[in-house]
C-alpha cells in the first residue's frame, strides 16, 4: 500500500470557556481561549477503500462507536481512504478527541476548513491547530500571537463525559465574555494573570454530574499548579507549573496517589511554520 500521510492530532485545551448565550436551535454560544498541547492521537492514511482501525492505549473506548468521526471527515472530503487512528487520548474527555482526529484526517487530505463544523463544533479550530480565541459556536477563528511556554499536567479520572448532558446542567446561559481585545501576553505571569479572571463555564456543571472532577483539580492545587481548570465540556483538567521539572514532578505525584488516573505532561504544540 502506498502510505498517504502521517498527522498528528494534538490534544486540544480550553484555557477559558465562556458560555455566552443559546440559539434558538439549542446550540450554545461560546468565547473560548483555545491551544494544542504536544502530546496527542495520531491518524495515517493510506490508499482505499475507506476503513478504520484503532491502535493504542484508547482503542477499546471506541470498539462501540458506530460511525467515527474520521470515517465522516474522509466522506466529507470525498476520500477513500484508510485510515489508522492510534488513539493515545481518553475519549469524550474534553481535549478534542473526535475532532482532533477528524481534523487530522481532513489536514492529511488536504481539505479546506470551510463548513468542517457541520462535522462538530472543534473541527475547525483543531484543523488551525494553533492558540486561537474561538466564538460563536466555534465557527468564528481569532489566531492568537505566540503564547509565552506553557508547562501543564493534564489529568482525567478515567470515565467519559457526555458533552449535551454537560450544556444540559448550565444553570445559566448568558454568561460575561472575555474582554472584547485581549491584552499581550509577554510572558506566563500575565497570561496567567489573564486566565484567574476568566473560566470554564461548564466546569460547575460538569462537577455536579461526576464530582471526581473537583478531586482532579484539587490534586492539581496539592501538587503545586498556578491555576487549574477543566477543558471543554470535561472531564480532563490542567494545570500551569512554572517548569518543566515541576510539571514532571507533578505528574508523578499526582500518579502515584491516583493510580487508575489517566496524567500527562506536556508543553504547547510548536507554532507551525
Ligand atoms: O459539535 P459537537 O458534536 O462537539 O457537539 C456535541 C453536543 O454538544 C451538541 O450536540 C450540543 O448538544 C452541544 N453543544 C452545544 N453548543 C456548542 C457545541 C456543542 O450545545 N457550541
Amino acid at each position: 500500500m502506498t502510505q498517504i500521510r502521517r498527522e498528528a492530532a494534538p490534544a486540544k485545551l480550553n484555557l477559558t470557556l465562556h458560555v455566552t448565550g443559546r440559539r434558538s436551535d439549542g446550540y450554545h454560544l461560546l468565547d473560548s481561549l483555545v491551544v494544542f498541547c504536544q502530546i496527542g492521537d495520531v491518524v495515517t492514511l493510506t490508499d482505499g477503500p475507506l476503513s478504520l482501525t484503532v491502535t493504542g492505549p484508547f482503542a477499546t473506548g471506541l470498539a462501540a462507536e458506530a460511525d467515527n468521526l474520521c470515517l465522516r471527515a474522509a466522506r466529507f472530503a470525498g476520500r477513500e481512504v484508510a485510515i489508522t487512528l492510534e488513539k493515545n487520548l481518553p475519549v469524550a474527555s474534553g481535549i478534542g478527541g473526535g475532532s482532533a482526529d477528524a481534523a487530522a484526517v481532513l489536514r492529511a487530505l488536504g481539505t479546506s476548513p470551510a463548513g468542517t463544523q457541520s462535522l462538530g463544533a472543534d473541527v475547525p479550530v483543531c484543523m488551525a491547530g494553533l492558540p486561537t480565541r474561538m466564538r460563536g459556536l466555534g465557527e468564528i477563528l481569532d489566531p492568537l500571537p505566540a503564547l509565552p511556554p506553557l508547562h501543564l499536567v493534564l489529568v482525567n479520572p478515567g470515565r467519559g463525559l457526555s458533552t449535551p448532558a454537560v450544556f444540559n446542567a448550565l444553570p445559566r446561559r448568558e454568561n460575561p465574555p472575555m474582554p472584547d481585545t485581549l491584552p499581550d501576553f509577554p510572558d506566563a505571569d500575565a497570561l496567567i494573570g489573564f486566565l484567574r479572571d476568566c473560566r470554564n463555564d461548564l466546569e460547575a456543571p460538569a462537577i455536579s454530574l461526576m464530582p471526581e472532577i473537583a478531586t482532579c483539580l484539587a490534586a492539581l492545587n496539592d501538587a503545586g499548579a498556578r491555576l487549574t481548570r477543566m477543558s471543554g465540556s470535561g472531564a480532563t483538567c490542567f494545570g500551569l507549573f512554572p517548569d518543566a521539572a515541576r510539571a514532571q514532578a507533578a505528574r508523578t505525584a499526582i500518579a502515584r496517589a491516583h493510580p487508575s488516573w489517566w496524567i500527562a505532561a506536556s508543553g504547547l504544540a510548536p507554532a507551525k511554520g
